[in-house]
């Protein structure tokens, strides 16, 4: 059973190595991303958001949050660097959550009737 397992898992191997070097992704393939959709609230932090934030989706999933605690933010923040991988820096996160916390959770200033 050792004997034969070994010259098996190679032939898968060659098989995935041959379906993926056959799709010819090539540097001419080039990308259209969708237009973002989201203008994101004034507020001291919002450079540091639109630079960390907008990598891998659109702001909409900022703003069509409910108004979260500081807790809740920080708990996303942290969500996307941990699970999601965002390269967001440490030192960057307090800024992030005081911007989202302010301007898209429960210590915005100025109460949107809307929500
Ligand atoms: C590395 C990619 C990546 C970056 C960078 C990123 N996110 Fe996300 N984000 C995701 C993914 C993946 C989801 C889940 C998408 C889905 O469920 O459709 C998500 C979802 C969300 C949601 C929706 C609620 C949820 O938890 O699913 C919010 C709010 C959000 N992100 C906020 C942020 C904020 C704030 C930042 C900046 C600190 C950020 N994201 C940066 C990948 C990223």
């Amino acid at each position: 059973m050792k004997r034969r397992s070994l010259p098996l898992a190679t032939l898968a191997a060659a098989a995935l190595w041959t379906a993926f070097a056959g799709d010819k992704n090539d540097a001419s393939t080039t990308w259209t991303l969708p237009a973002e959709v989201a203008t994101l609230a004034p507020g001291a932090g919002l450079e540091s958001v639109r630079a960390n934030c907008a990598l891998c989706h659109s702001s909409d999933y900022i703003t069509t949050q409910p108004r979260l605690t500081r807790a809740q933010w920080t708990a996303e923040v942290e969500k996307m660097r941990g699970k999601y991988g965002a390269p967001v820096p440490t030192n960057a996160v307090p800024e992030l959550v005081t911007y989202l916390v302010t301007a898209y959770g429960n210590e915005a200033k100025v109460a949107d009737k809307s929500r």
